[in-house]
């Protein structure tokens, strides 16, 4: 059977590392694309030749020509410029909408029938504009988000009881901002709710350190955003599609009702597998939940409004 294929537009810190872990586990070609000349393919040939000590024979090119991600079954985009100490995700809109919006264009034109997973931010507005550029129903063009936080709420829960990571349960919902909803009632450790585990303190703590998340990395780098975990929710989301797993992961969607959100694209669970977001678990919440979604809601709300404003 031949291999699936896979373009990652964007070959800077996320595609580049995508594009490697991707490669790196066989089961789909990797085509990385950028705007600047040669980066792409010098990146690509360093991961390939990788290939003999990893035990990888994916092929992996990098191009500057959208012929080459011609037929891909998922296109991952990450072009866009990234934040800097002291930019929120919200200074990248007007930028990025362009370069997600041209982007989106040509990846329509050579691969009219793949799935689209958006990374760039800020994800819920880019992720919204992609959709409506594509014309894709909306089961095929979804946005990574949701995972990559519930992986730090994850981590900072598992170093406070210093417990295995592969113990915590955790969903955060909501838009890939600062008021992200970590959903703390359906966090569990080995099964046990965190309320019985920490006092709420510690937990509204985590909570506020999950939402920081992106915040912290960049004052650390100094010189660009977060990559490795990012990567690694990227990939993760990949697999369950390429590999049909349909495995549940917080992703954002266009929603249609779902959440009481109507027209609007925001991280909610969701059933990944071959045929894209194959469902939307539309759970019930708490009146304190909805609350804080509302705001989630309000903040993608003013972006895209800033988005679409005619000027
Ligand atoms: P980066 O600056 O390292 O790489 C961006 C790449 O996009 C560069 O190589 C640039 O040449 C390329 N690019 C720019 N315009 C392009 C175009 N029109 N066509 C093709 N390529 C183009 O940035 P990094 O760290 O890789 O981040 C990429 C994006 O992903 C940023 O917007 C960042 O904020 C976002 N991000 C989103 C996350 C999420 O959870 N959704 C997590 C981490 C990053
Ligand atoms: C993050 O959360 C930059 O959105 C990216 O790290």
């Amino acid at each position: 059977m031949a291999r699936k294929k896979v373009t990652v537009v964007g070959a800077g810190n996320v595609g580049a590392t995508t594009a490697q872990r991707i490669h790196e586990c066989s089961y789909a070609d990797v085509v990385l694309l950028d705007i600047v000349e040669d980066m792409p393919q010098g990146k690509a040939l360093d991961i390939l030749e990788s290939g003999p000590i990893l035990g990888s024979d994916a092929l992996i090119t990098g191009s500057n020509d959208y012929q080459d991600s011609q037929d891909s079954d998922l296109v991952i985009i990450t072009a866009g410029i990234a934040r800097k100490p002291g930019m929120s995700r919200d200074d990248l809109l007007l930028t990025n909408k362009d370069i997600v919006g041209s982007v989106t264009k040509e990846i329509v034109k050579f691969s009219p029938n793949c799935l689209l997973m958006v990374v760039s931010n800020p994800l819920d507005a880019m992720l919204h504009h992609s959709y409506k550029i594509s014309g894709f129903p909306r089961h095929r063009v979804f946005g990574m988000a949701g995972v990559l936080d519930t992986a730090r709420f994850r981590t900072f829960i598992a170093l406070e009881l210093n417990v295995s990571v592969d113990d915590v349960q955790a969903y955060v919902l909501g838009g890939h901002g600062d008021d992200m909803v970590p959903l703390v009632r359906y966090t569990t450790v080995g099964g046990i709710p965190i309320s019985e585990l920490l006092s709420s303190e510690r937990i509204d703590a985590i909570v506020q350190r999950t939402r920081q998340g992106g915040g912290e990395i960049v004052g650390l780098l100094k010189s660009g955003s977060a990559y490795y975990a990012p990567s690694a929710a990227v990939a993760q989301m990949a697999e369950s599609v390429l590999l049909d797993k349909k495995r549940i992961f917080p992703a954002c969607v266009y929603l249609e009702g779902e959440f009481g959100v109507h027209g609007l694209s925001l991280g909610v669970p969701v059933k990944l597998g071959a045929n894209g977001v194959e469902q939307i678990m539309d759970i019930e919440l708490t009146k304190d939940e909805r609350s804080m979604l509302k705001r989630s809601v309000e903040s993608v709300e003013e972006l895209v409004a800033v988005m679409y404003k005619k000027s």
